[in-house]
């Protein structure tokens, strides 16, 4: 199938923390026209059910495939990704890219044995996450928490709002008093928006005078995934500006348009 220069790549998250995603790829792929999409009306995915995350998300990308027409999806959240990637996979007919819990650089970086997949509480029930423990982790002691807050945290702080340093601590609180969790070395950020706020879960970590922490997340090697996956298509010769779709743009929206922009999308629109 030949592919035309301007198709995009298309991202997918319930906010912004795909822009963990994001940034990797466009480091990699720099003229690649870009579409970020955030079913905002659907956020926080991370406290629903199994169910509606399964029936949502699908018919999104749907809609999202029709409108913009991309050659490639990234289902840039774990959340979804743990949850409907292959749903996903079987509605549509391009590649997608999912985003699963970074277990395996965790476990493979862990010198303790002992490793946190910090998440959303839906993914961190999922045997998605069985699985990859079992598989990577098999000598490790897998300490998981689910954190809303964090993903709550990390909205705020790209919308330039105050940062409470306390949700931070309580997050890697989660972690660290499950037993074993004083010999933790490595943390997975199982959440998109989770790096987006690393700087304050490494400022809480020193807070709480824990030794060296590793916080490792799967952005990189989805920027190496898309560059394989569309290896040999013609790309634009120069950058041109990303489009932020939301399926409900009200004034937090718009209130994240300057740290968009800092990500090269310029324009904000409806689906
Ligand atoms: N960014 C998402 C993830 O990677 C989900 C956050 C949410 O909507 O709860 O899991």
């Amino acid at each position: 199938m030949t592919v035309a220069r301007q198709s995009p790549v298309l991202f997918f998250d319930s906010g912004v923390g795909g822009l963990s995603i994001l940034g990797p790829a466009r480091a990699l792929l720099p003229t690649a026209p870009v579409i970020y999409a955030a079913d905002s009306a659907g956020f926080p995915y991370g406290t629903r059910s199994e169910a509606e995350i399964a029936a949502r998300i699908p018919a999104l990308l749907g809609r999202l495939v029709e409108r913009y027409r991309p050659r490639i999806a990234v289902i840039a959240c774990n959340t979804a990704s743990t949850i409907a990637l292959q749903h996903v996979r079987a509605a549509l007919d391009i590649p997608v890219v999912g985003t699963v819990p970074a277990i395996k650089p965790a476990a493979l970086a862990s010198k303790t044995r002992v490793f946190g997949v910090l998440g959303t509480d839906a993914t961190v029930r999922q045997p998605y996450v069985d699985r990859l423990a079992a598989e990577h982790g098999a000598d490790c002691t897998v300490l998981r928490h689910g954190c809303a807050a964090l993903v709550q945290l990390a909205e705020a702080k790209l919308r330039g709002d105050p940062i409470d340093p306390h949700i931070a601590s309580a997050a890697l609180a989660g972690l660290t008093d499950q037993p074993g969790g004083d010999r933790m070395d490595v943390i997975a950020l199982a959440c998109t928006h989770f790096p987006l706020v690393e700087a304050e879960l490494a400022a809480a970590a020193q807070r709480a005078g824990l030794g060296p922490l590793r916080f490792v997340h799967g952005g990189e090697g989805i920027a190496r995934r898309i560059a394989f996956l569309t290896q040999g298509q013609p790309w634009p010769a120069m950058p041109s500006p990303g489009v932020a779709v939301f399926t409900r743009v009200d004034d937090d929206v718009r209130r994240l348009a300057p740290a968009l922009a800092g990500y090269g999308l310029g324009r904000i629109e409806q689906l």
